[in-house]
């Protein structure tokens, strides 16, 4: 098998065989094929597409290029979930600790942020003394005793994707459905987990702007899910605002701390009790959504789900103290309220813009390796649909460099256009895929 032939033959539209995407991805792992002969072949998928099956090798090639973790060890079903990207996304930091209260492990390699904020291990690690990186007994360990562990991952997941990935950046080549359903799922899927709940963002704040696409991309991870055995369940998300109020890393630990607690952006907990309604389901915690939505409730309510990400903390080195005092987590030296100056109806809340202005304030990465200031971001005072009278505030600005206020201030009163007309908020939940088909609300 060359690799010119299996170009001209996607480039021809025929479709190829498992064996032939299994040959190229390992040769162009061990770079054994060039990256030139690989942009092409990404150009010929991008524009001749991949059939489910096809896909469905392209993933799991990609998944096994590098270790497929094993948690057999682990009693019980291991539901993973993803987000696809989105601007105060605390989804993670809340559903962890909430589902493993309900007795769904949560084995969970995160990564390191590029770009708005941080990724969970960044946000883990605003917590003093956390510890992001576990060694596999640890890990294992940790996951047999409290039902939930989360180290750093480590570029033994899927590194056929991360090239991939790198090279797809550089050749106009992200925005293919098959390459990214493929990539995100060959992670989950390394990652060991049995079932996957995906919470797909959709809007002007998210990597897919358009439902039609997002509902495409949801279906085929679904579909590629029951064809490796892994079944997976799509929830679809709107990201025309950022989901939480918070954007910065310990201002993120915080906001889960409040959703944790029976308080915070209603818009943050209801996705983390929609997505976690189906993780319950998966993981044979309950029969029905309705049913793991009451178990998920009364576990907030009790404060069994807090008290769970105190115990996780605390097994893995952190100061378990901030879930009663969020003082300890490291602090701003400069906070200033941002006041509209006008009144009206909140139309659009730019969540880009918004990530953008956390990202100067030094909460999240321009560049690989960038050490970020755990303490700055920015917390949205405001909604869609929201009556603001002059003056009020639209946010506040956490920063250690006093320099960055009035650039960041400016940037988030044009990020929040504010309309003389009444407007309505956006609806959150768009949408759901499963194995049995597409459900629109
Ligand atoms: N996120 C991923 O992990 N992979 C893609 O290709 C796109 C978004
Ligand atoms: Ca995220």
């Amino acid at each position: 098998m060359r690799a010119t032939d299996i170009i001209t033959k996607k480039r021809n539209g025929v479709e190829l065989l498992d064996s032939e995407i299994e040959g190229l991805i390992k040769a162009y792992t061990t770079d054994e094929i060039p990256d030139y002969q690989m942009a092409a072949w990404l150009m010929a998928v991008y524009f001749q597409g991949m059939t489910d099956r096809e896909t469905a090798a392209l993933t799991m090639a990609m998944a096994k290029s590098g270790v497929m973790v094993d948690l057999s060890q682990v009693p019980g079903i291991k539901v993973d979930k993803h987000s696809t990207g989105g601007v105060a996304d605390t989804t993670t930091l809340v559903l962890a600790p909430l589902v493993a209260a309900a007795g769904v492990p949560v084995a969970k390699m995160s990564g390191r942020g590029l770009g708005f904020t941080g990724g969970t291990i960044d946000k883990l690690e605003a917590i003093p003394g956390f510890k992001a990186t576990l060694e596999r007994d640890e890990f294992i360990a940790n996951l047999q005793k409290y039902n939930i562990a989360v180290t750093g991952q480590s570029a033994i997941i899927a590194p056929a994707d991360g090239k991939l990935y790198a090279l797809r950046d550089v050749t106009a080549t992200v925005e293919s459905i098959p390459l990214i359903a493929s990539s995100i799922m060959s992670k989950k899927i390394a990652s060991g987990a049995d079932k996957i709940v995906l919470d797909v963002k959709v809007g002007s704040g998210a990597f897919m702007k358009n439902q039609a696409e997002a509902i495409t991309l949801a279906e085929t991870m679904v579909r590629i899910g029951q064809l490796v055995g892994r079944e997976t369940v799509a929830i679809l998300t709107s990201m025309e605002q950022p989901l939480g109020a918070a954007i910065g890393n310990s201002l993120e630990v915080r906001e889960a701390i409040e959703v944790l607690s029976g308080r915070g952006e209603p818009a943050l907990r209801e996705v983390c009790l929609t997505l976690g309604s189906h993780m319950l389901v998966l993981g044979g915690k309950a029969l029905t959504t309705e049913a793991a939505r009451r178990q998920l409730e009364g576990l907030i309510g009790s404060k069994q789900a807090l008290a769970k990400f105190g115990e996780f903390i605390a097994a893995q080195g952190g100061d378990a103290d901030i879930i009663n005092n969020t003082s300890n987590l490291p602090q701003a030296r400069y906070v200033l309220e941002v006041n509209s100056d006008c009144q009206g109806f909140v139309k659009e809340i730019n969540a880009a813009q918004i990530g953008y202005a956390a990202m100067l304030l030094g909460a999240g990465r321009e560049y690989k390796g960038q050490v970020i200031d755990l303490a700055a971001g920015v917390v949205i005072k405001c909604r869609i649909g929201q009556y603001i009278s002059p003056k009020q505030p639209i946010a506040t600005i956490y920063s250690n460099d006093k320099s960055k206020l009035d650039q960041v201030a400016l940037i988030l009163k044009k990020a929040v256009s504010i309309h003389t007309q009444a407007v309505e908020n956006p609806p959150l939940i768009i949408g759901l895929v499963t194995k049995n088909g597409l459900y629109i609300d």
